[in-house]
């Protein structure tokens, strides 16, 4: 880890390789983690969050507590909370994306009347944290675009929470925009792979993007339990997820070959149908063919494995569960998970209960049990996915 040491100046040579490392980042949900983490890392602070601006409103985006970690069983699932402040000088982080100036307040309880914005304590008050100073800074691109703000919260000086410094808000300052131009293009990889996924879909686009977004938040979510409980270091986590949300979001589109009569049946497929409907594992794994990028390889592999089942009853293969890579394994319980709890056009809704059973009985059958394991460990942080991505 590069920062242990305490900064007293800025290392060039580390801030250059942050900034291509956040290059290499794809996944905007894995850019996010990196760079709260490092501006945290750098300022030794608890706690942060990131707000992405959508038109002239902050959607928080992204949020990291240690303190909070530590106290709540699978604090992840507070990542995929979703709400909106407006872009103005009230609040404090609508001040600084209204402004584009930093911000950085030693006590956010005794902020000076004069101002125009206030602490908003409510976030304090339910989770039971206290916040005390707030470093927010504008994530700006070249074209003075504001991107969103980031906010860094109670740095620590041996084991007591202090002020930020200068040199901490140059820091993020940097990083910050840096990290804008690294962050509309993360958006921008994530937005093009919604539309492929309409497009192979031909359905109902909010539904298809919605279904997506959340087997790929599952499918990470239960890769990283698992990972953990195998000891695989911080570093092969973070880049696996990276590619694996992205993979996962596409295992299907090899139902762009799919004809919309079958695609949209509103009844059961009979069937040669479903023959048809099983050629979608191949079409997709073709569509990476050429496999020059370990996102490609990844992404084949999801497409022709995420039906094959832990028993060997699958298809197109059969392969039995030592066979199966692991991602495929992931994506297959991610997918079916989805598809029983969700309204399709051949099926309604099961009851969680109904599904939760099924997932159970089927461990062994058609799902590894290292993964319905991982998949029980993590289902608040599911649901919490699901609230973040609802249909329609
Ligand atoms: P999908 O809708 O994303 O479903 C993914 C997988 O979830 C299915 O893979 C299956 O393993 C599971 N699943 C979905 N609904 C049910 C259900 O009611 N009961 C059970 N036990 N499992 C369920 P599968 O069967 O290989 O299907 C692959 C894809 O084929 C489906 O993706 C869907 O697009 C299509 N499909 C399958 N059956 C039908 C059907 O009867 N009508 C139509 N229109 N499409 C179907
Ligand atoms: C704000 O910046 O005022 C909203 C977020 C927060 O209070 O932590
Ligand atoms: C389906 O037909 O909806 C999926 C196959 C199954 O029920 O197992
Ligand atoms: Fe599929
Ligand atoms: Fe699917």
């Amino acid at each position: 880890m590069p920062y242990n040491k305490s900064p007293e100046c800025l290392d060039l040579e580390n801030l250059l390789g942050i900034t291509e490392e956040l290059n290499h980042i794809k996944d905007i949900d894995s850019l996010l983690d990196h760079i709260l983490h490092n501006a945290r890392q750098f300022c030794k602070a608890e706690a942060g969050s990131i707000f992405l601006r959508e038109k002239d409103h902050l959607v928080f985006s992204y949020v990291q507590n240690d303190v909070l970690v530590k106290r709540e069983k699978n604090y992840n699932k507070r990542i995929y909370d979703k709400f909106t402040i407006p872009i103005n000088r009230e609040s404090i982080a609508g001040y600084v994306a209204d402004t584009g100036k930093p911000l950085k307040i030693d006590d956010v309880y005794a902020i000076d009347s004069s101002v125009p914005y206030s602490f908003n304590g409510s976030f304090d008050e339910m989770s039971n944290y206290k916040t005390v100073s707030m470093l927010t800074i504008p994530l700006i691109t070249s074209r003075d675009n504001i991107t969103g703000v980031i906010q860094i919260i109670n740095p620590k000086l041996e084991n007591n929470v202090t002020v930020f410094t200068d040199i901490h808000c140059q820091y993020v300052t940097f990083l910050a925009n840096n990290a804008s131009v690294a962050i509309e293009r993360a958006q921008m990889t994530r937005e093009i792979i919604l539309r492929m996924i309409r497009m192979a879909e031909l359905r109902d686009p909010k539904e298809t993007g919605a279904h997506v977004n959340r087997v790929g938040a599952y499918s990470i979510e239960i890769y990283d339990r698992i990972a953990q409980k195998r000891g695989e270091s911080a570093e092969t986590i973070r880049r696996t997820k990276d590619h694996l949300r992205i993979a996962a979001m596409l295992h299907d589109v090899g139902k762009v070959a799919i004809s919309d009569t079958i695609l949209k049946k509103p009844a059961r497929l009979n069937e040669e149908e479903f023959k048809i409907m099983q050629t979608h594992c191949v079409s997709g794994a073709d569509l990476f063919e050429g496999n020059v990028s370990d996102l490609d390889k990844l992404s084949t592999q999801i497409a022709l494995t995420h039906h094959e089942k832990y028993d060997g009853s699958g298809y197109p293969n059969g392969l039995e569960g030592k066979l199966i890579p692991l991602p495929g394994k992931i994506v297959a319980l991610a997918d079916v998970y989805d598809a029983l709890i969700s309204k399709r056009v051949y099926k309604e809704e099961w009851p969680e209960e109904e599904v939760l059973n099924h997932i159970k009985s089927e461990s062994g059958k058609h799902f590894d049990p290292e993964v319905v394991e991982a998949f029980f460990d993590v289902h608040d942080i599911l649901k919490a996915v699901g609230k973040r991505y609802p249909d329609k």
